[in-house]
């Protein structure tokens, strides 16, 4: 089973940070997690909420700053004072940043007003930094998804889901999504839903699991994959 560092080792670093993702990487996970979204100049930068507020020393909504704006932003004193100076990365950086091999799930957070637009950007991305084999790429946003079949049939694709849908299998082939992997949260983990999943040809990749017990039962469900803020407890 594979520990991904849920937005980096985030329980030891500020979140999305290349210092996140490093230590992830130093604290033996097999790939990171990240969110993207849109700058209000279209630029792909790498960042969990809508607004700046709870991990910067600024205020207001992403997709109303520019990359410039964004970059004069301290998205490391909130999490720990060792942490200052800390930047927004672009996903342009990390992909520079961490070395080829490292699996890293790109999560879109998608915005109304940018709808269509962030999906080619990041295919680009992953293309021009020859990432294609490392890359999966998850959303809640299942339009995200299906964009980016369209746009690339090789790429791998995570169905994300938070609620407890029937057989996503069956949706999957329905909307001809298809993806790699489906990542549940590890609230409607089972047996049955592993197993199931995998007689239909899916890995199972499970969000967020920051207790060793929990991480035991996934491991014995058969899960593919954790994601964890904690990766060295697991
Ligand atoms: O990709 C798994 C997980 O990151 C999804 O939830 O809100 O932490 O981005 P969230
Ligand atoms: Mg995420």
């Amino acid at each position: 089973m594979l520990v991904i560092g849920h937005r980096g080792a985030s329980a030891h670093g500020p979140e999305n940070t290349i210092a996140a993702f490093k230590m992830a990487l130093e604290k033996g996970c097999s790939g990171i997690e990240l969110d993207v979204q849109l700058s209000k100049d279209e630029e792909v930068i790498v960042f969990h909420d809508y607004v700046v507020d709870r991990t910067t020393n600024g205020s207001g909504y992403v997709k109303d700053m520019t990359l410039k704006e964004l970059k004069s932003l301290d998205t490391g004193t909130w999490f720990d004072e060792s942490f200052v100076g800390e930047r927004i990365p672009t996903l342009e950086e990390v992909l520079q940043a961490i070395p080829k091999g490292v699996l890293i799930n790109i999560e879109i957070k998608n915005l109304l007003i940018h709808q269509g637009k962030i999906e080619k950007k990041v295919l680009d991305l992953v293309i021009k930094y020859d990432r294609m084999k490392d890359v999966i790429i998850s959303s809640f946003d299942h339009y995200v998804l299906k964009n980016i079949r369209d746009l690339n049939k090789e790429i791998k694709i995570g169905l994300l889901i938070y609620a407890n849908i029937i057989e996503p299998w069956s949706y999957i082939r329905i909307h001809n999504l298809d993806v790699y992997s489906i990542h549940p949260t590890e609230e409607y983990l089972s047996k049955g839903f592993v197993k199931d999943a995998h007689a239909h040809g899916y890995k199972v990749f499970s969000y967020t699991i920051n207790c060793p017990d929990r991480a035991k039962e996934a491991y014995e469900m058969g899960v593919d994959a954790i994601f964890s803020n904690y990766p060295e407890i697991i």
